[in-house]
């Protein structure tokens, strides 16, 4: 299927890439090199994003931009920077993480700072990228959790930062059909290094666990079909049912007991 933004000429113009420095971030970078974009690779960590652009083919097409995303001032400076990216076609709000811990032990900045990293950016980027990506009928992918779809006791922020990540880019989704393509992708876990950051233990949801490769090849693959809510194969599936047939009033208590440090 040949994609909305893809130019007669084959040239497919640029795409920004948040959290290229981790596991999800560096697949994706490879999977839309290969599709043809040129790629802007965002992360913190320099020696991390330079690892992500030596996987690529061709590495001197793409380009690394270092900074945060914590801050506001961090923010409206990489939306300076993207608002002179004449050819800007996509935009991946990939970076985030969690804080694993109970809400009160845990401190505060941290937990705001998810919220910023993986809620708050993601809606400024959009918000100030959406008449370029418009014109050029581009491409949003939203990488959200399946912890937007049920409050995580020990993880709280996090899964609040995902719900209202996930509420956000369904209802985006809504209103740019056939302008812009929008999808919403929702894993459960999978081996990066998400948990390192988080500090929650390697073992839990081990059963769910499906590899990054799946993650991301079906983020793409909902991308080439139109967009939608994406959640990537039949593990992840079964814990998204799982999530949806058992009442709340039963889960809490479970996922509390579970997930306690
Ligand atoms: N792995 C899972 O089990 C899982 C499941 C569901 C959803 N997700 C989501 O998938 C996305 C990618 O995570 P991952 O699993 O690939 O984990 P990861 O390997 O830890 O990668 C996270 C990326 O986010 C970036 N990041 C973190 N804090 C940042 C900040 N303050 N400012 C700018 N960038 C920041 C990191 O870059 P720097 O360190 O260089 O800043 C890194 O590139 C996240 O949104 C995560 O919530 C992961």
């Amino acid at each position: 299927m040949k994609m909305a933004n893809e130019k007669g000429n084959g040239i497919k113009g640029s795409v920004l890439i948040t959290g290229a420095s981790g596991g999800f971030g560096i697949l994706f970078a490879q999977q839309l090199e290969q599709l043809g974009y040129t790629l802007l690779l965002h992360g913190r960590d320099k020696a991390r994003l330079q690892l992500t652009l030596d996987t690529l083919k061709i590495p001197s097409k793409h380009r690394m931009l270092s900074s945060g995303l914590a801050a506001r001032k961090e923010v409206d400076e990489l939306i300076d920077q993207m608002l002179l990216e004449d050819d800007l076609v996509g935009l991946v709000n990939n970076a985030g993480f969690g804080v694993w811990g109970a809400f009160e032990m845990c401190e505060s900045v941290p937990q705001l700072d998810v919220l910023r990293v993986d809620l708050i950016a993601p809606v400024m980027l959009t918000h100030a990228l959406l008449p370029g990506l418009k014109r050029k009928h581009g491409f949003i992918i939203n990488v959200s959790s399946l912890a937007g779809e049920s409050p995580l006791p020990y993880m709280s922020t996090y899964a609040a930062a995902k719900a209202g990540l996930s509420f956000w880019s369904e209802a985006l989704r809504a209103e740019l059909q056939g302008m812009v393509t929008v999808v919403t992708l929702a894993p459960g876990p999978s081996s990066t290094g998400f948990r390192d950051v988080s500090g929650a233990p390697k073992g839990k949801g081990r059963l769910f666990s499906t590899s990054a490769e799946i993650v991301v090849s079906s983020a793409i693959k909902s991308l080439l079909q139109g967009g939608g809510y994406c959640i990537p194969g039949w593990r992840h599936k079964a814990l998204w049912c799982l999530q949806k047939l058992m009442p709340r009033l039963l889960a809490l208590p479970i996922m509390a007991r579970y997930l306690k440090p």
